[in-house]
């Protein structure tokens, strides 16, 4: 492979002379040259790091640089960055590193590009180009890191004990890699992972979010979180997910195992949205079903109310993983509360006011709802499959139809309160509301239109029912 053809950026040129007017050695490593060779695509981060003093090479380059560009320093961890075009650029002085015990913060010593590449997390990871004049795009590749990225194998430098214990998102990055690249983690660092899973408990959950949402958004997410439930991560991470796991049997009758369940609905639901946070509605449907589970003899397994509890857990997930509580939360809460809406109508052909209940109920997050019921689909009965789809198929169909004609989406009632109470000379009162739910109800069953002129009629004869007098001024 010719590394070199990596490197064509003119960036890399004045890295490589920036870093021989100071007399110290440069190399890019990481990502960058781990995703030329899988062929990933342009790369939108370089990591640099310097045989020296990374945070002087940074400011080097931005002078030589024709855009001369503002040098962010992260005084703390001994970088620096900067932006040139769309591409960031982070700059590193190469260390000896280890790890505090109980922090992340390393202890900071001056190190060779060797020593650097052993404290990285992955072989893979470790991959080095030269910028250096003399051997410019040559690689250095101590861990033979090109075999496992052609081999898909994701295995630590050093002993995994050590690479882990220095940083332990490390065990959760090793998982993502694994799902992202569909590789496989080598024995010894799978194992590893099981051994220190509980040191995860030292990492920030905003770290561990970022590599949640990459396994989430992977192709084919089940994948790692079939890694975090067999290494056990799954439980310090996620322990809502674990508690679906498991089938119980009394007299006889079963239920579904919902952990597994899960992790297909999610794979499914892939297939058809890259929408991160529709994603996390699938992985979180069914929460609510470890809590609300219940055995009776009379009608067996049920799980009644688990919509709404499910609902009530995604915040308090959300805020404990220090996910926003922002409209993505409100978001996934609808989805999840919603979840079981639509499974009603595909037992049979939807009544056109059963669509409409749901497009009013639903607002603008119908179409992400019938594509997460479309994923909940997994029964293994083909008929009942087909037939759910089918029926699915002509739900669609309708809430376009219905939309077209009824437009009860983003519901506002055709006759507003103030209407009412001109109309009947009442003050702010309870048969206000009476009448415009019985507008909205004899709307949303399809007894009116949803037009004016229908509306009124109604409030006036309902008005009359309940004993009001007309305004003759109206
Ligand atoms: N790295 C590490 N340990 C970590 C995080 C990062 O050793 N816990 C090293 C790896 O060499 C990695 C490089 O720092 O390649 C850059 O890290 P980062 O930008 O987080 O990841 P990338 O490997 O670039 O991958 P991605 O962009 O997919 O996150």
């Amino acid at each position: 492979m010719n590394y070199k053809e990596s490197l064509k950026n003119p960036v890399f040129k004045i890295i490589s002379q920036s870093a021989k007017e100071l007399q110290l050695d440069a190399f890019v490593i990481g990502g960058f040259v781990r995703d030329f060779i899988l062929k990933r695509g342009d790369a939108k981060d370089i990591d640099i790091v310097a045989i020296g003093d990374g945070i002087k090479l940074a400011k080097q380059v931005a002078k030589n640089l024709p855009t001369n560009p503002k040098v962010q320093v992260f005084k703390t961890y001994g970088t620096a960055m900067l932006r040139f075009d769309d591409i960031e650029i982070e700059f590193v002085g190469a260390r000896k590193e280890s790890y505090t015990e109980d922090s992340r913060n390393p202890s900071v010593e001056n190190g060779s590009l060797e020593d650097d590449q052993n404290r990285r997390d992955f072989t893979i990871n470790a991959l080095a180009l030269s910028l250096n004049a003399d051997n410019f795009g040559d690689l250095l590749d101590p861990f033979d890191g090109v075999a496992d990225l052609k081999n898909k194998i994701i295995k630590t430098p050093l002993n995994p004990d050590i690479t882990f214990s220095d940083d332990p998102l490390r065990m959760l990055r090793a998982i993502r890699f694994a799902t992202q690249l569909d590789f496989t983690i080598e024995a010894k660092s799978l194992e590893a992972i099981s051994t220190n899973c509980d040191r995860i408990k030292i990492i920030t959950n905003e770290r561990i979010v970022t590599e949640l949402h990459k396994i989430i958004e992977s192709k084919i997410p089940s994948k790692g979180f079939l890694l975090l439930e067999k290494t056990g991560l799954l439980q310090y991470i996620l322990p809502e997910l674990t508690a679906l796991k498991g089938i119980d049997e009394v007299e006889g009758q079963t239920h579904k195992d919902n952990f597994y369940h899960t992790l297909e609905v999610v794979d499914n639901i892939s297939k058809n949205t890259n929408d991160l946070w529709l994603r996390w509605a699938a992985l979180l449907h069914d929460l609510g079903k470890a809590p609300t589970k219940k055995f009776s003899k009379k009608v067996g397994w049920t799980f009644h109310g688990h919509e709404f509890e499910g609902s009530k857990m995604v915040y308090r997930l959300f805020k404990r993983l220090k996910m926003p509580l922002n409209d993505k939360m409100k978001f996934v809460q609808k989805m999840v509360f919603m979840s079981s809406r639509p499974i009603v109508l595909a037992d049979d052909i939807a009544t056109d006011s059963a669509v409409r209940r749901l497009v009013f109920d639903a607002g603008d997050y119908v179409e992400d709802l019938m594509t997460l019921c479309e994923a909940d689909i997994t029964t293994k009965n083909p008929n009942k499959f087909s037939k759910y789809h089918n029926n699915f198929k002509i739900v669609r169909e309708k809430i376009i139809e219905v939309e077209a004609r009824d437009h009860v989406r983003n519901f506002q009632p055709p006759v507003s309160g103030e209407e009412i109470m001109k109309a009947f000379n009442l003050k702010p009162s309870r048969e206000i509301g009476i009448i415009k739910e019985t507008i909205k109800e004899a709307i949303l069953e399809g007894d009116i239109p949803n037009e004016y002129d229908a509306a009124y009629q109604l409030m006036l004869k309902k008005g009359k029912a309940l004993g009001l007098t007309i305004n003759s001024e109206s």
